[in-house]
């Protein structure tokens, strides 16, 4: 398993970013719950000095978990929206600056940062949404939720783009994992098409709904 994760940094930056619109999106109409939590993600960024790089793609992942709630057919089991959407904001924490030199996996330290914070819908989301815990059983993906903000980080990277292009750009970027890497990629597509199921737009569609 790997010890220190690949970068999520320098992905295409050519599309549109979520970092470069406006940051809080009503969302589910004005009296939702859901509504401005990339507000509530705000102190976060700055508590834990993120890098551009990180908020950036905090951002991405966010807005993505935010397009796949609002496309959530009708009929469709519940899930926790709330914590599904925090935690795209916050699932990198264990990234910060202030974590370096620490060797226990970000989405490990993730998951620590966000249960010391008192955020616990988050814990669980955040330590299994790395590409590599569809390997391991104790990490796995297992609930809705759980599922949702692991599709969502292997669709966000700078800005959204598809699995197995974002999958290999990282095992470009980090050779030593890129074997497992590869091997993770068909298990995720078929966590993609399983959360998919129970929206109302295709894979392909994502970055327009995330625009
Ligand atoms: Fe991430």
């Amino acid at each position: 398993m790997m010890r220190s994760s690949p970068t999520g940094r320098a992905d295409s930056a050519t599309r549109t970013s979520p970092a470069a619109r406006t940051v809080v999106r009503p969302f589910f109409g004005v009296n939702s719950r859901l509504t401005k939590l990339s507000t509530k993600a705000e102190p976060f960024f700055r508590r834990y000095r993120y890098p551009d790089w990180l908020e950036t793609h905090s951002r991405t992942v966010g807005a993505i978990t935010e397009a796949l709630l609002a496309g959530r057919r009708p009929g469709a089991p519940r899930i926790e929206g709330e914590a599904v959407v925090l935690a795209g904001y916050l699932h990198d924490v264990g990234r910060s600056p202030l974590l370096a030199g620490d060797p226990r996996d970000h989405n490990i330290l993730s998951g620590l940062v966000l249960a010391a914070e008192g955020l616990d819908a988050c814990v669980e989301l955040a330590r299994r949404h790395a590409i590599y815990t569809v390997l391991d059983p104790d990490l796995v993906p297992r609930t809705a939720e759980e599922k949702l903000v692991y599709v969502a980080d292997r669709r966000g990277g700078q800005v959204v783009e598809p699995l197995e292009e974002r999958a290999r750009d990282t095992a470009q970027r980090n050779p030593r994992y890129a074997t497992e890497i590869e091997r993770a990629i068909p298990l995720a597509k078929a966590i993609e098409r399983e959360v998919f199921s129970d929206v109302s737009f295709p894979p392909e569609d994502l970055e327009e709904k995330v625009r």
